[in-house]
């Protein structure tokens, strides 16, 4: 587009201030600012001026009509359950026929755990320390061996961390997988605004653009071209994850079975809430469709409701682990059906900006607002979403703060107790401290085994037993 008639569209839609510096700067600044403007949709930015500016939070939602979302729930013994086997052997079938791809949004940066870098590189494993990344990676090799097919492994990015996070693959020879099956993608971005909705200059020549949020990964996927890759190589489920959970079971045969065998455009997790009040989204029921609610939209008294056997109403909590069908993403992501897109939400942030004088400001409030979309508002576009049951200490221990709950500490400790369980299944004694924490550190590589059940045939295969020692390392 000529840069006179994009001048024309931003002062049409009220956004000429965006050029108000324009001849002060050099002619890379001004590639820089046009190359930002060309790519905001003011359409988009029109309608959540007027929605989501306009309207108090949470409103929209009458929280009263809220039911909880039924799932297929976790048997005592999966090997016991003919629903469960036969979803499995479903889910086998699909990875052996190389239907299936691994996915993670990898966007993010490590600052709240004060690592100042893509959040895929934080080391997490307790005797290697090993980053989220080599975890998954392992995990993806060892299925493709195991399948004998190799699995596309997609990696979202943002604008901030894609140059860091290839480097990291690059300079770890991508951890033993084929280079050309892991597929980079940028997620898109999103102007902030201030409060009455215009776009905020960040510099005399930047806008501020923020990320799109997760549920950016759908529009990104197709944009870049990932998800035709993924048609050409035959892909029909992309198994979703986030980067903060190195428990997680990425190519799970029989979560895959059963978002098969429901003919689902999106399945999902499901983990009992560990307490009331955890910070985890809630599979719900609005209006007979399903949703996730986040814990800071759901009213504490719906988040603490008790049925008459004190069990808690709303139980099932989303810990991100999702799959999607290649055809569905498709149809979300290629913004040609208006009435199928993810909504947006806001955010209040404190966003860096200049002055009408010219001056950088750093707020101490929140001055803007940024707009973001959550893959999980998916779910309600899904026709026969399925959710099923998954076992917390087997699959989920996020790493989120630098302290606490969801820390380098309590996921390093999940992660030994795992492996323990399963030396324990094999008869070696493990001893623990008062909380169940084994006392040494040992660590069980994807490559070696990524189940207990993996990991009891591998081990009755061997000639010379490990020694269960502090340290223990099997790979
Ligand atoms: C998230 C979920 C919550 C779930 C919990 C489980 C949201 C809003 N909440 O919380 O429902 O119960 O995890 O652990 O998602 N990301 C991008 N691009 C972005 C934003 C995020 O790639 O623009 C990626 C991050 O790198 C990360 C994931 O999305 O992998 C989650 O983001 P984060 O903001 O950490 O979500 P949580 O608040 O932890």
């Amino acid at each position: 587009m000529e840069f006179s008639d994009l001048r024309k569209r931003f002062e049409a839609a009220g956004q000429g201030h965006v050029f108000k510096y324009f001849d002060e700067l050099d002619d890379a600044q001004k590639d820089f600012l046009i190359s930002q403007l060309s790519r905001i949709d003011l359409e988009e930015l029109e309608n959540l001026k007027e929605t989501l500016l306009a309207q108090k939070r949470g409103a929209e939602v009458d929280y009263s009509k809220l039911e909880p979302a039924p799932y297929i729930p976790l048997p005592a013994d999966k090997r016991a359950s003919k629903e469960w086997q036969k979803a499995k052997l479903e889910g086998q079938k699909a990875l052996s026929e190389g239907k299936v791809a691994a996915f993670v949004v990898a966007g993010g940066q490590g600052t709240r755990l004060g690592f100042n870098a893509p959040k895929g590189l934080y080391p997490v494993t307790p005797v290697k320390g090993k980053s989220l990344f080599q975890v998954f990676a392992e995990k993806i090799l060892s299925a493709s061996r195991k399948y004998g097919k190799s699995i596309p492994w997609l990696i979202m990015t943002s604008h901030t961390n894609d140059a860091a996070t290839r480097k990291f693959f690059e300079e770890n020879n991508y951890f033993g997988l084929n280079k050309s099956d892991v597929l980079f993608f940028v997620q898109g971005q999103m102007p902030a605004v201030d409060k009455s909705g215009k776009i905020i200059l960040e510099d005399k020549g930047k806008i501020a653009m923020t990320p799109d949020g997760h549920g950016g990964c759908l529009r990104a996927m197709c944009r870049s071209g990932v998800i035709d890759e993924l048609q050409r190589r035959g892909i029909e489920c992309i198994s979703y994850f986030q980067v903060d959970n190195p428990l997680v079971n990425i190519l799970d045969p029989y979560f895959i079975g059963f978002h098969i065998l429901g003919k689902s455009d999106m399945s999902s997790k499901m983990i009992p809430k560990a307490y009331p009040l955890e910070k985890v989204g809630h599979f719900c029921l609005l209006d007979g469709k399903l949703c996730v609610i986040e814990y800071s939209d759901l009213p504490e008294e719906y988040q603490r409701k008790v049925d008459e056997n004190g069990k808690l109403v709303f139980l099932a909590g989303s810990v991100a682990i999702h799959i999607l069908d290649r055809d569905f993403v498709k149809r979300l992501g290629s913004g040609k059906d208006a009435a199928f897109k993810l909504p947006f939400h806001r955010a209040d942030k404190k966003i860096p900006y200049i002055d009408d004088n010219g001056n950088s400001v750093k707020p101490d409030k929140p001055n803007g607002v940024k707009f973001e979309m959550f893959v999980f508002d998916a779910l309600p576009l899904a026709s026969s979403p399925v959710i099923i049951e998954g076992a917390r200490a087997e699959e989920f221990s996020p790493v989120k703060n630098a302290e606490g709950v969801d820390s380098p500490i309590s996921c390093k400790n999940d992660q030994k107790k795992l492996f323990a369980s399963w030396l324990d299944s094999v008869g070696e004694k493990i001893e623990r401290d008062e909380n169940g924490v084994p006392k040494s550190d040992i660590e069980i590589s994807a490559l070696f085994a990524s189940n207990g059940e993996d990991f009891a045939e591998k081990w009755k295969s061997l000639t010379d037993l490990p020694r269960v020692v502090q340290g223990l390392y099997i790979e």
